[in-house]
Order: structure tokens, then sequence, then C-alpha cells
């Protein structure tokens, strides 16, 4: 019975630290800033935007191709923040959804995060 009171303990304080933890997790922020339309519908987006993208780099570097629709560069000017003008930074549309589901990406050491217009200069 001891032992059984214990465990009903136990399994109460785990039960409060998950939800403690649960409810510290930070949901990510999807801000759609900037009208227009995205390249395919939002939910082939959400599912493949990554092979859009891998897939293009691919055919960029190795075959030189280059087409608008699966630009980075693209989706940089039309999903950078009015604020900060980046895609990255913490509600940054790319960092914030990829903070939640644990991504990191390389591109930015050879990309820009900030949209076009508001950086004059930048690197491709
Ligand atoms: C080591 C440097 C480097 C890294 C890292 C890198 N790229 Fe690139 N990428 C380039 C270069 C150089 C080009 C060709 C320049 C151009 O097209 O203007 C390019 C072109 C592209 C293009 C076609 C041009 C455009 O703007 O759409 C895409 C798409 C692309 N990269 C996607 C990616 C993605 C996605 C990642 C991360 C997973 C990435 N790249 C990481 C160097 C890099
Ligand atoms: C001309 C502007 C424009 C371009 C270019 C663009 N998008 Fe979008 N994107 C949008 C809009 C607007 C939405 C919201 C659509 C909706 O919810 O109806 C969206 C939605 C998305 C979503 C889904 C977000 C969610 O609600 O979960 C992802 C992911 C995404 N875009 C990634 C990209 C990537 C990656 C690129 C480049 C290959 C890109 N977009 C190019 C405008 C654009
Ligand atoms: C709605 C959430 C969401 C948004 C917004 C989003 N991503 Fe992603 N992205 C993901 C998820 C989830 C994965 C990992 C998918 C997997 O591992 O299968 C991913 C993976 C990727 C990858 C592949 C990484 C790798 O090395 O395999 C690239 C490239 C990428 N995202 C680019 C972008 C870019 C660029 C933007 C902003 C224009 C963006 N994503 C916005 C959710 C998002």
């Amino acid at each position: 019975m001891k032992v059984f009171a214990a465990l009903l303990a136990l399994a109460a304080v785990l039960a409060a630290g998950l939800a403690f933890a649960a409810g510290r997790t930070a949901k990510p922020v999807v801000l759609i800033e900037r009208p227009g339309q995205c390249v395919e519908a939002t939910e082939v987006m959400r599912r493949d935007h990554m092979k859009l993208l891998l897939h293009q780099r691919d055919r960029t570097v190795r075959d030189g191709i280059r087409t608008k629709p699966q630009s980075l560069a693209g989706c940089v000017d039309c999903h950078a923040s009015r604020k900060t003008g980046s895609v990255l930074g913490e509600q940054g549309f790319c960092q914030s959804c990829h903070a939640y589901a644990g991504v990191r990406l390389d591109c930015w050491e050879c990309h820009t995060p900030k949209a076009r217009a508001q950086a004059a200069g930048a690197k491709p």
C-alpha cells in the first residue's frame, strides 16, 4: 500500500512536470505579412517546401538551371518580415517554424536571409 501511494505521488509529480513543459513550449509563429500567392498551395508548401528547394539546389549547382518559381531568393523576398526585413530572428518566417521543428539550415551561411529590396548589395 505504501508502494502504491508512492507510485501515485510520483505519477502526479511527473504529470505536473509534463503539463508544465507543454505549457512552456513555444508555438511556431507563421506570419504572412505580404500579399501575394505562394509558389504552391499552402498544404503542399508545409509538407514539401524543402524538396522544392533542395532539388532546385542540386539542379542549380550541377546543371546551372535557374528558374523563378522555386528560387530561395524569391521565398525570402516574399516571406521576410516587414519589421526586420529578414526570414530569420525569433519571429522570422523560416526560423520560427524550424526552431519549433528542430531543423537547422546551413543555407544562410551563403544565402542572405534578407529581402533584396531591403538589403542592397546582398549576397545571392
Ligand atoms: C556554400 C555556399 C552555399 C550554401 C551553404 C547553400 N547555397 Fe544555395 N547557392 C549557392 C550558390 C553559389 C548558388 C548560385 C548563385 C545564384 O544562383 O545566384 C546557389 C543557388 C541556390 C538556388 C538557386 C538560386 C535561388 O536564389 O533560388 C537555390 C534554390 C539554393 N541555392 C538553395 C539553397 C538551400 C535550400 C540551401 C540550404 C539547404 C543552400 N542553397 C545552401 C551557394 C550555397
Ligand atoms: C509571392 C509571394 C510568395 C513567394 C515567392 C513564396 N511564398 Fe510561401 N507563402 C506565401 C503566402 C501568401 C502564403 C500563405 C498562403 C495561405 O495561407 O493561404 C505562403 C505560405 C507558405 C508556407 C506555409 C506556411 C503555413 O501556413 O504553414 C510555407 C512553408 C512557405 N510559404 C514557404 C515558401 C518557400 C520555401 C518559398 C520559396 C520556394 C515560398 N514560400 C515562396 C507567399 C509567398
Ligand atoms: C510551417 C513550418 C515551416 C516554415 C514556415 C518553413 N519551414 Fe522549412 N522545414 C519545416 C520542417 C518541419 C522541416 C523538416 C522536414 C523534414 O525533416 O522532413 C523543414 C525543412 C526545411 C529544409 C530542409 C532542411 C534539410 O537540411 O533537410 C529547407 C531547405 C527548408 N526547410 C527551407 C525553408 C525556408 C527557406 C523557409 C522560409 C522561406 C522555410 N523552410 C519555412 C517547416 C517549415
